[in-house]
């Protein structure tokens, strides 16, 4: 992007502690900007419950047309037990705010990277020699499947039963381009795809490995697919997490796949994602793109100052790489993070005391 382009960032702060940690990302934000001579422009609305109670709606239109403007969305969480028991009419998109925003800008790409940081081997319930060195890339499906399948609902049959249903619907489109980006993204890595399905029981499985198999044979000869069943992808991502490069679900299996991939980065709180419409090629841009931390709105912890920022400032890297086509500042956001954990500026959830804006403050202050 030129220098004089003005950078929009749409944030969207959410609930729980999504405007803390949002806060701190543009705190990031604005260092990185002054330092690098960008010129910056940021918009805040809310989204989720903060939404709700405003407007009665957990996102609105007008969200979703600035999103759309925006050269990057910015997110932090959505949700908590104040807006859990709403009896909401409509589908999925109406019911969260964070699901519609992805279904309108059909952002259906979520990225969600994975580290072992060597300054954390010591928070990681697992043996050091099995975690070292595991990087791995959670690649999921997030427009289609169990999030908007139809038929869908709870209703009470002629027997007077309660039935809940939920439809794992998936067309050969949907899953064919998901499975390219998840190809591509292995290409550019260690050329290695796991792809996870229940095809053992489920149709929309027998498909999802059809498509997958087709299309690497056709187009992706040089990136080594395994299928693994979902159950089992679990297991061995814990027991040989460096075994896995990039491990790509569909909506469910990767949204559970990618919080399970976090014990090995230490935390929740470390995971970063972007949500995006296509990969572009290394140093262009991909636009609309939703940059927010895997981690939800913690509502146990919200507003005493402690939750990790490093989610989010990581997930201001990606948008630096794939919203802003800027890697060089990527790197330099990666950078400051681990140099903030290895100098030990550690928050309550990764066994230190430091607080929100102290982890912040040290990563501005390692950004240089
Ligand atoms: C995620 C979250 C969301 C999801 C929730 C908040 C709707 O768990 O982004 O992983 O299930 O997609
Ligand atoms: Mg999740």
């Amino acid at each position: 992007m030129s220098v004089s382009e003005t950078i929009k960032i749409l944030a969207l702060a959410g609930d729980g502690i999504g405007p803390e940690v949002v806060g701190a990302a543009l705190a990031v934000l604005d260092h990185v900007v002054r330092t690098e001579g960008l010129p910056l422009e940021v918009e805040e609305d809310l989204l989720g419950g903060a939404c709700w109670d405003r407007y009665g709606t957990f996102c609105r239109d007008e969200t979703v047309e600035q999103a759309r403007r925006a050269d990057a969305v910015l997110v932090g969480a959505v949700g908590g037990p104040k807006w859990e028991g709403l009896e909401i009419e409509g589908g999925p998109e109406q019911k969260d705010g964070l699901t519609r925003l992805r279904k309108e800008l059909d952002v259906f790409a979520g990225l969600r990277p994975a580290r072992a940081y060597p300054a954390l081997l010591d928070r990681v319930p697992l043996k050091p020699d099995v975690v070292t060195g595991a990087d791995v890339m959670v690649v999921r499906e997030l427009c289609a499947g169990l999030y908007f399948g139809t038929p869908r609902g709870i209703e009470r049959g002629a027997d007077g039963i309660l039935r809940g249903t939920d439809a794992n619907l998936y067309t050969a489109p949907e899953i064919e381009r998901i499975a390219r980006i998840a190809f591509e993204l292995a290409g550019r890595r260690r050329g290695v795809l796991a792809s996870v399905d229940k095809a053992n029981v489920m149709e929309s499985g027998v498909l999802w490995r059809r498509i997958v198999t087709e299309l690497g044979a056709e187009a992706y000869p040089d990136v080594a697919l395994t299928h693994y069943y979902a159950d089992h992808a679990a297991y061995q991502l814990m027991r040989e997490p460096r075994t896995f490069d990039v491990v790509l679900g569909d909506n469910l299996f990767a949204d559970i796949l990618s919080d399970q991939a976090a014990v090995f980065a230490g935390s929740l709180g470390m995971l970063p994602s972007a949500s995006l419409t296509r990969l572009a090629q290394p140093g262009a841009r991909s636009k609309p793109g939703i940059y927010e931390p895997v981690h939800g709105s913690a509502p146990d912890i919200a507003g005493r100052g402690i939750a990790n920022p490093l989610g989010t400032i990581l997930s201001l890297a990606m948008m630096f790489d794939h919203g802003l086509a800027r890697p060089d500042i990527a790197r330099r956001i990666e950078e400051s993070v681990e140099r903030v954990l290895s100098d030990g500026v550690l928050t309550p959830d990764l066994g230190g005391n430091a607080g929100t804006a102290e982890a912040t403050r040290a990563t501005i202050a390692a950004y240089g």
